[in-house]
């Protein structure tokens, strides 16, 4: 199976299949395709699709730092100071979230959608206001497994294609999942 990056696969001397990349080829495409950015030939996913679900990733993050935002400031009672804490810290990694995820887009050639028209529509998450310091913690706690659902789902259609998204989408993923963690400790013990 001879692919365009590879000149030869002969065996080598030690029995195993021989691999030169044909790095002739790889300059001359470099040069002839500039305005395409960090997006190359080799670049393996469909790049409109891996742009929409960012972007609906991105409203996602937009969503849930908003949701964390107000529930910090509206939160009331007893224990609230911890809780509140922990949305204060959760809103602001969203909002890094939000930002790799607007950071990649613009490498792979697209725009970052950060119009508030359609915001929720676009977002995976809801935004639930929430009365109690008990209904914050367990509308978060949802929007968190929303988020990890559809992260895990991101992470397996981009399988192979695009190495470096898949990456982004598993670090955040990880960071999702420990956010619904800290959030079921509170909702036990709240
Ligand atoms: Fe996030
Ligand atoms: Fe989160």
């Amino acid at each position: 199976m001879e692919q365009s990056n590879v000149k030869s696969s002969a065996q080598g001397a030690n029995g195993h299949a021989k691999f030169d990349l044909d790095i002739e080829a790889i300059r001359a495409r470099a040069r002839r395709d500039i305005e395409s950015g960090a997006v190359t030939d080799t670049y393996r996913a469909d790049r409109e699709t891996v742009l929409r679900l960012l972007n609906e990733a991105l409203a996602t993050e937009l969503v849930c730092t908003l949701r964390y935002k107000r529930h910090f400031f509206m939160a009331r009672g007893l224990n609230a100071e911890p809780v509140a804490a922990e949305f204060a810290e959760h809103a602001a990694e969203e909002q890094a979230h939000a930002d790799r995820l607007a950071e990649r887009i613009v490498q792979l050639g697209g725009e970052p959608d950060f119009s508030p028209d359609g915001l929720q529509k676009r977002s995976h998450a809801e935004y639930v206001e929430g009365d109690t310091l008990q209904d914050m913690i367990r509308e978060n706690l949802i929007a968190e497994r929303i988020a990890i659902d559809s992260y895990r789902q991101m992470v397996e259609y981009v399988g192979d294609q695009d190495p470096t998204t898949r990456r982004l989408l598993e670090e955040i993923l990880a960071a999702e999942e420990e956010h619904a963690d800290d959030l079921s400790d509170f909702l036990a013990k709240n």
